[in-house]
């Protein structure tokens, strides 16, 4: 019924309201303009108030086709006061749980749903190589794997048991593909890269999601090849709709049609451009309002026949009968938003996810702070120990707007938000760690540094087609007054907390860094805290992995990515003891810009393992991170060593917990394949496993990797199974010397594609 629902409708539609369909427009421009002339099929970028003032005047249009209303909801309900914001996506994924993260995907679509708004645009599966990149906290990390598992449990949190839910919302995989493989870092720029390093690594995460049912893909802005993706035919055709047999509806990125016009001068008018789009299979185009005039100059003059418009209308159409809005345009409902949004429940869960993706990445033994603490300790009350005084220092101590992270508020790309979040709703690490201590223990905070101030940027235009974007950063220099005061809070203490990172302004979209250090007066405040010679904790809110100084060596660091509203009281627990640190890195840190990129699985064979100057090792490896215990590996043992490509490698290893806490150790499990056709990555991460271990105990632990699996991408294209020796290395992280390994043969290669 929907297919013929979907062919009345379509009959009875003039041209203009089937272009109008295929637009997505910004609901802070004239809603008369969007919903009465150019009948919209959907907004973005609104309100409760919005949408239902849009829904009112859609009530006065010829066929009142229910419009959908999206948001970039992508780590939790962005726009909403009082909404739970959640860790980034980025904090997220070092939690490696996807249960967890599917939770917190069903939690973020019951506000988001409450609110009116039935699609978010996320999750995103680009995979982060250049750190310098500005999006880098929006993804998953580095790793297609891990990409795959968390995207693929997100989209089915936020579109849960079927689209009848009240409480689903639709999700969108972006930015579809290649996006993030950026020159020097540069939003959008040409993403230079071929079909077969697409099918390697970049596709994988993507096709899992189209299979698996997820109703929106998103285009991302870059060109590949010099075709801009928006018109990428082998892309969306023969891989997106073709091979992958997926059905659901493309939206494009911000004006992608226009920038083929106005900023790419790949088409002479927005006639051309839109045609290119339409005959592409695009769906719906997102903020272009030229579209709706160029779309109907186009089929005027012959370019584009109205049956390709057709084709796109019905896809569109067909979600919006699926999702039911015929029925029941799904308003917001102050009723669920009053208890819904933000709840205790919703929380909690935020709290649980906070406390899980923060990871530990060195130790000089000051932490846990409250030492004597034993076994079990997770959540429970702090015994009264010695007095403590604690000096929190750092210009992010008490920032609660970078905290959040980028979609989150007023200050970062979501302007339209009035009023940010209630601060009162967030807790900051001097928050956490004022609210945690112990009765005799003191807390002093100075702010020991500034990290940037905002410039009028002489070029003054962020998009040239007017869109200002008066400001650039300009780092601070150091302040000595300011580190004085520091120092002094440093001196009268027995610990020192700095918390340091990257501000919301150097986030996001158009917003890639040129330098990845601690930048201001950061460093500068880090040597004179150490030059003190008091015990140094280095905690780190920083949207990507930062290079960080030599003074930092000498210190304990965590690194907490932007661990959202509930983040500084995470952090202050894991600094006290009263949580185990348990997270691990989803990306790896380099040691200088210069080793860009430093991603744990890239190809074999460059000349060594060093640049003249610098190793070529990371900081800190993709899969790092410690506990306050320490667990040993031991016994690797792969029960059959000779398989065939339909069979499952089957293997056990030995845990223990050789220290004196709680162990949450992540089993890692990465697969070498010895002798390849083509170049290949020298370890790929195949599966992972959650064990947790008391003081003193052990556990075998059983693991599985189908050998479908274990495939390399060959010089034609194809996805192969090679017959042959394979290594399994199972350990902590992705570092060499971390993993236990054992070998196994795969005797057959068969012929076609084969796994993902
Ligand atoms: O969803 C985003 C996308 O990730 C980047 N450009 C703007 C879109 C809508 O806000």
């Amino acid at each position: 019924p929907v297919d013929e629902r979907v062919a009345d409708l379509l009959a009875r539609m003039t041209l203009a309201e089937k272009v109008g369909q295929m637009l997505q427009l910004d609901a802070r421009e004239d809603l008369d303009d969007i919903v009465l002339r150019k009948h919209a099929g959907s907004i973005l970028h609104t309100s409760p108030a919005k949408v239902l003032q849009a829904a009112q005047l859609n009530e006065r249009t010829r066929l009142r086709i229910p419009l959908l209303v999206a948001e970039d909801c992508i780590h939790g309900h962005s726009f909403w006061e009082g909404a739970t914001i959640f860790p980034t996506q980025l904090g997220m994924a070092a939690t490696w749980d996807a249960p967890l993260i599917e939770q917190v995907a069903r939690v973020t679509a019951a506000e988001v749903a409450a609110t009116g708004i039935h699609w978010t645009f996320s999750p995103v599966l680009c995979i982060s190589r250049d750190l310098r990149w500005g999006r880098v906290d929006e993804t998953f990390g580095e790793d297609p794997h891990l990409i795959g598992e968390l995207a693929s449990a997100m989209v089915r949190g936020y579109q849960g048991d079927g689209l009848d839910d009240p409480n689903a919302i639709l999700a969108t995989a972006k930015h579809f593909a290649g996006y993030s493989e950026t020159q020097g870092g540069r939003d959008a720029s040409e993403a230079d890269i071929s079909h077969r390093k697409l099918r390697s690594w970049f596709l994988p995460p993507f096709e899992r999601v189209a299979r698996e049912g997820c109703r929106t893909f998103m285009l991302g802005y870059q060109s590949t090849d010099g075709v801009p993706i928006t018109v990428n035919d082998w892309l969306l055709n023969d891989v997106l709709r073709g091979e992958w047999g997926y059905s659901g509806t493309l939206i494009t990125d911000w004006d992608n049609v226009g920038r083929m016009v106005w900023e790419q001068k790949l088409q002479p008018d927005y006639a051309h451009a839109s045609a290119a789009a339409v005959k592409a299979g695009n769906d719906m185009i997102m903020s272009t309002p030229g579209f709706f005039q160029g779309a109907l100059d186009a089929v005027a003059s012959g370019m584009l026949d109205e049956a390709d418009i057709d084709r796109a209308v019905a896809r569109v159409l067909s979600l919006k009968f699926r999702f039911g809005l015929f029925e029941d345009p799904r308003l917001p409902d102050s009723h669920r938003m009053g208890t819904v949004i933000g709840s205790a429940e919703h929380t909690s869960l935020n709290l649980d996810v906070a406390r899980r993706s923060l990871v530990l990445l060195r130790n000089n033994g000051t932490l846990p702070l409250a030492g004597g603490l034993t076994a079990g300790s997770d959540g429970r009350a702090l015994p009264s120990g010695r007095p403590r005084r604690i000096a929190v220092v750092g210009p992010l101590a008490d920032d609660a707007q970078t905290q959040l992270g980028d979609w989150a508020g007023s200050s970062g790309q979501v302007d339209w938000m009035p009023d940010g979040h209630p601060r009162e709703q967030i807790a900051t690490v001097l928050d956490g760690l004022r609210a945690h201590v112990p009765a005799d223990w003191t807390v002093t905070h100075a702010e020991g540094a500034g990290i940037l101030t905002l410039a009028e940027d002489p070029a003054g235009a962020f998009f040239p087609d007017g869109q200002p974007r008066p400001q650039i950063v300009v780092p601070t220099a150091p302040d000595r007054s300011q580190i004085a005061e520091a120092v002094t809070a440093a001196e009268q203490a027995d610990v020192v907390i700095a918390v340091v990172g990257d501000r919301i302004e150097l986030v996001g979209e158009g917003r890639s860094t040129a330098t990845l250090e601690l930048v201001g007066g950061q460093i500068a405040l880090l040597e004179a805290l150490a030059a003190t010679g008091k015990p140094l904790v280095v905690v780190l809110i920083a949207s990507k992995p930062l290079i960080l100084p030599p003074v930092v060596d000498g210190a304990a660091l965590v690194w907490a990515a932007n661990p959202g509203m509930r983040g500084g009281t995470a952090i202050a627990e894991l600094l006290l003891g009263l949580i185990e640190p348990r997270g691990r890195l989803p990306i790896s840190f380099a040691r200088h810009a210069g080793q860009q990129p430093t991603y744990y699985n890239q190809i074999r064979g460059q000349h060594g393992d060093r640049y003249a100057d610098l190793t070529q090792s990371p900081a800190f490896a993709f899969g790092e991170g410690l506990s306050y215990t320490s667990v040993e590996y031991k016994d690797l043992e792969v029960e059959a060593t000779d398989l065939r490509s339909d069979d499952v490698v089957r293997a056990h290893v030995t845990l223990r917990n050789i220290g004196t806490r709680l162990a949450h150790e992540i089993v890692q499990v990465y697969v070498r394949d010895s002798v390849t056709s083509v170049s290949w990555a020298d370890k790929e991460l195949k599966a992972y496993r959650h064990v947790e271990l008391q003081p003193g105990a052990s556990e075998r632990v059983d693991l599985v990797v189908p050998v479908a699996e274990c495939t390399i991408v060959d010089a034609a294209g194809h996805r192969r199974i090679e017959a042959g020796e394979f290594e399994l290395l199972v350990g902590p992280s992705s570092r060499d010397d971390a993993l236990l390994s054992e070998g196994f043969r795969v005797a057959d290669s068969p012929e076609g594609d084969w796994g993902h």
